[in-house]
Order: structure tokens, then C-alpha cells, then sequence
């Protein structure tokens, strides 16, 4: 439908009549300002773990921004990439300062995406009606592996390497198709020169791509819903409280309010990223390994190949999953579906379906190598994750007016993951080996049980109104 246009008055500051004649030929960016920002109500409770979203979106910039930069002098030739980075870091003005913002935005994705995650599950943030948002945020961070593993072989050091020959070699795992998926990952029977090219080119503009449509998707269906908030108290619904013109009591506008708020979380973000660009971009380690300074070389495998930190709490899992531990996983299965046809309260047909199920499970476990299970359970990691709007069924949101218990399950769980990334980082070792079984059961017994326990234990009677102290 056509736009009315809007007069002004011919006396107006010629700054109005410029908005005005902006605002005749493009009303769509106009209402989507408003929508979105100056007035789209955001609760007045927010706190600490609401900044990490726009902190998200900021690192997603960076990387955008200093990756234009560093295609404009990176080679993706198995010859000549090795040689590239360094040209990047020693001869190209200011190469240095672009690559290590890069390097370090990796991480610092990693580190805020883990805390906005972390965020959704104190406050029951992914519950109805923000199932969507969370499965566009599961999709998000699935992406978001894939960009970080695929732009770690760019480098062509021996870390990009191996580590890529490690995680491709695992698609070889999948029973039939596994061999031949490989290769077409690869596009050779090694990691080459043709591998470094698709993954390039995924790396810089397809994932990109979808990362950012994601992220659109991400925050429209957001807001359409309406943020939720550390109370877990709907400040938007039919009987929360409103002002005459409709709007809600217990919400301010996301600009100005918000936008200074975030302003200020960004400044201390800087703050702190600076000082790692500046003063320690390998971090030790983490952030640039330091085998990776060495160059790729195909007929030398490094004694010990960790991935980043990132990925080691899924790694550890992955290493977890020995032949030994099958039997505990089929254990696992056998309890299960136990469970769900001598106590459940199913129909008889559904519990005959789960007695053939899990048999059939069973003898897949039996036959199957382990190291394809150790790739199941560590996509299943990341793939339960999706579920979790439909895994807790605790009668109220936020762990504010939970039983004080599940504070301390979730600070187990959080120890419990980082146990498990540190392990990842280790050389193998018996003791490592037995505490990632144990953590892995332990992480997915978190979300698989989590039907069952979430209902256990006494509510705190929820506020009908946030609670917000002024400052
Ligand atoms: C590139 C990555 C991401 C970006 C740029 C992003 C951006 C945002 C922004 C700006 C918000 C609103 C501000 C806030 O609530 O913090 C938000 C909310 C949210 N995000 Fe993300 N996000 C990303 C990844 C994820 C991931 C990986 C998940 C979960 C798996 C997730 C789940 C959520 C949820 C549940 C909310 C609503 C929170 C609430 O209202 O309490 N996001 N996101």
C-alpha cells in the first residue's frame, strides 16, 4: 500500500525537512526504526546477562569488517596461504592489528555466545513463546562451528592441518556414505589444496551468508515476541500492566535506554578485547595455537592435535566414547527404554514400538565401531540442545523463583563443561579419559532427565510485576 505523504511546515529546521523528505520516499526504514528501536519496549529489568546479545552482534561486525580486510592480501593456495598470513603480519600496514582482531573475534564469539546461551537457561528464556528464537540461536551457534573450523585451515599451519585431517577423517566413520563424504568434503583422499579452497570459499561468503540470515531471523522473531527478562514475568501479555496508549508498564524503549546501556557494556567489551589484541593475541595458547606457527606439513603429524578451546568440551566427549564405554551407553539405552514400557504410562502399541527401537539401537551399537558413536554423541551435544524448550517442564522460568537446588545443578553443569574443555585440550591420558565418561553421562543425563527433575522441588511464589530497583 502506498505511503501517504506527510507535510511540514515550509518555516521547519532544515534538519526536519530533510527527515521529512527521507521519510515520504522510504516510510519502510522509518516504521522499522520505530518497530525496533525507539519504540520497541524492552523490560526495565534487564541486567548483566542481557548485554552479551548486542555484544554478539558487535563481534559479528568485527569479523565481518577485518575479514574484508584480510581477503584483500590472503592467498588460498595450499603454496602460498602459510606465506600470506605472515606477509599479512609483517609487511602489510596495520595487517598485524586486522589479523589478531580476527583471531581473537573467533574467541571472543565463542566466550559472549556461551554467556547469551547461558543467559537463556537461567531465565528460561527459549520457554514459549520464544521457542523460535532459541531453535534460530541453536542454528546460529551451529553455524557458527562450521565458519570457526573452516577458517582455522586458512592458515595452513600445522595445527589447520592436522586438525582439519581429524574431524574430516570423522565423516569417514558414518556406516556406507561415510568414505565417499569425506572425500567430497576434502576433494582429494588428503586435506589439500582443494579442500583450502571450498573451505575458503564457504568461509568468506556462503556461511557469512547464513549466519547473517540467521541472525535477521533471530532477532524479527524476537521481536515479535518480546523479550523476556530475569523475572521470567511476560511484561507484553493481555493482563500485564499498560499505560493509556497501550504500551507496557513494566517496559521502557529499547533507544534511548537500551542503546546507552549497551553502549557502556561495549566500552568495557573493548576494553577488555583490547588488551588481548594488544598484549596477548595467542593467549597462551588458546587463541593461536602455537604449532600453528609452524607450516603445514603433510608428512609430519604433531604429537598432540587439540582443537581450539571452543570446541574441546564436544572433543572431550568425542574421545569419551570409547569401546569400553559403549557397554555404559548400552546400559544407558537398556534403563531408558525399560523404563518407558514396564513404568511409563504410554499406550501399549508406542511401548512395543520402544522395546523394537531400542533393540534394534542396540544391535547398531553392538555392530557399529565405537569411533562412529563418538561422533554421534558429539553431534547430539549440540543437536539436544534444540529440544530444550521441550525438555523443561518446571512450572515457572526463571531460576530466580526456582528451588534454590537448581541453582547448584546448573553450577555443576557449568564446572562440569569446563572439566570438559580442558580435557579436550590435554593429551589423552587414563584419569582424562575416565572423567570425560563421566562428564559426558553427566551432560546429557542434564538434559535427557531434565523432564523429570525440573518438575522436583518447591517453587518461590512469582511476582506479578518485575522487580526493578531504580540506580
Ligand atoms: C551471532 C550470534 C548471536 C547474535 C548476534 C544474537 C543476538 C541477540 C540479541 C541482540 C538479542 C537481544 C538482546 C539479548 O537478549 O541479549 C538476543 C536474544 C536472545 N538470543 Fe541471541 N544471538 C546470537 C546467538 C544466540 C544463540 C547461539 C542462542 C541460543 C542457542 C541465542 C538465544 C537467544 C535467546 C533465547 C534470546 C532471548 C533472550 C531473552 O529474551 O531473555 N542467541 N540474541
Amino acid at each position: 500500500m502506498a505511503h501517504e505523504f506527510k507535510d511540514i511546515d515550509p518555516n521547519a529546521p532544515a534538519g526536519a525537512k530533510l527527515t521529512n523528505w527521507f521519510e515520504n520516499r522510504f516510510p519502510t526504514a522509518f516504521d522499522a526504526y520505530r518497530v525496533h528501536m525507539s519504540e520497541y519496549y524492552a523490560p526495565k529489568n534487564f541486567n548483566f546477562w542481557y548485554i552479551f546479545g548486542s555484544l554478539a552482534l558487535l563481534v559479528l561486525v568485527i569479523q565481518i569488517v577485518t575479514g574484508i580486510f584480510l581477503v584483500m592480501h590472503y592467498k588460498p593456495d595450499a603454496e602460498k596461504a602459510f606465506a600470506s598470513v605472515e606477509y599479512i603480519m609483517r609487511d602489510v600496514p596495520w595487517g598485524w592489528l586486522i589479523r589478531y582482531m580476527h583471531s581473537t573475534g573467533a574467541s571472543a564469539f565463542f566466550v559472549v555466545v556461551y554467556l547469551h546461551m547461558f543467559r537463556g537457561l537461567l531465565y528460561g528464556s527459549y520457554r514459549k513463546p520464544r521457542e523460535l528464537v532459541w531453535i534460530f540461536g541453536c542454528a546460529i551457534f551451529l553455524v557458527l562451528m562450521a565458519e570457526a573450523f573452516m577458517g582455522y585451515l586458512l592458515p595452513w599451519g600445522q595445527m589447520s592441518y592436522w586438525g582439519a585431517q581429524v574431524i574430516v577423517n570423522l565423516f569417514s566413520a558414518i556406516p556406507f556414505i561415510g568414505p565417499d563424504l569425506a572425500l567430497l568434503i576434502r576433494g582429494d583422499y588428503v586435506v589439500g589444496d582443494a579442500t583450502l579452497n571450498r573451505f575458503f570459499s564457504f568461509h568468506v561468503i556462503a556461511v557469512p551468508l547464513v549466519l547473517l540470515g540467521l541472525v535477521v531471523a533471530h532477532l524479527l522473531a524476537l521481536h515479535d515476541v518480546g523479550s523476556n527478562n530475569p523475572d521470567g514475568i511476560e511484561i507484553k501479555g493481555p493482563n500485564a500492566p499498560k499505560d493509556a496508549k497501550g504500551h507496557p508498564l513494566d517496559g521502557i524503549p529499547f533507544h534511548p535506554y537500551y542503546t546507552v546501556h549497551d553502549i557502556f557494556g561495549v566500552t568495557v567489551f573493548l576494553f577488555l578485547f583490547s588488551a588481548v589484541v594488544f598484549f596477548a593475541p595467542e593467549f597462551g595458547g588458546y587463541f593461536l595455537e602455537y604449532n600453528n606457527f609452524i607450516p603445514a606439513d603433510p608428512l609430519k603429524t604433531p604429537s598432540h592435535i587439540a582443537p581450539v578451546w571452543y570446541f574441546t568440551p564436544f572433543y572431550s566427549m568425542l574421545r569419551a566414547i570409547t569401546s569400553e564405554m559403549m557397554y555404559v551407553l548400552i546400559a544407558c539405552v537398556v534403563l531408558g527404554a525399560g523404563f518407558g514400557v514396564l513404568k511409563s504410562r504410554l499406550p501399549a502399541a508406542v511401548k512395543g514400538v520402544v522395546a523394537v527401537v531400542a533393540l534394534g539401537v542396540i544391535a547398531m551399537m553392538l555392530s557399529i565401531d565405537a569411533k562412529f558413536w563418538g561422533v554421534v554423541v558429539m553431534g547430539g551435544a549440540v543437536i539436544i540442545l534444540f529440544a530444550l524448550p521441550w525438555l523443561d517442564c518446571s512450572p515457572v522460568k526463571s531460576i530466580r523463583y526456582r528451588p534454590s537446588w537448581h541453582k547448584y545443578l546448573y553450577g555443576i553443569f557449568v564446572i562440569n563443561f569446563v572439566i570438559l574443555a580442558y580435557l579436550g585440550v590435554q593429551p589423552p591420558s587414563p584419569i582424562g579419559e575416565r572423567v570425560s565418561q563421566v562428564g559426558t553421562l553427566f551432560y546429557f543425563g542434564f538434559f535427557l532427565l531434565m523432564p523429570w527433575w525440573s518438575r522436583l522441588g518447591k517453587t518461590k511464589p512469582v511476582p506479578d510485576r518485575v522487580t526493578f530497583k531504580p540506580h
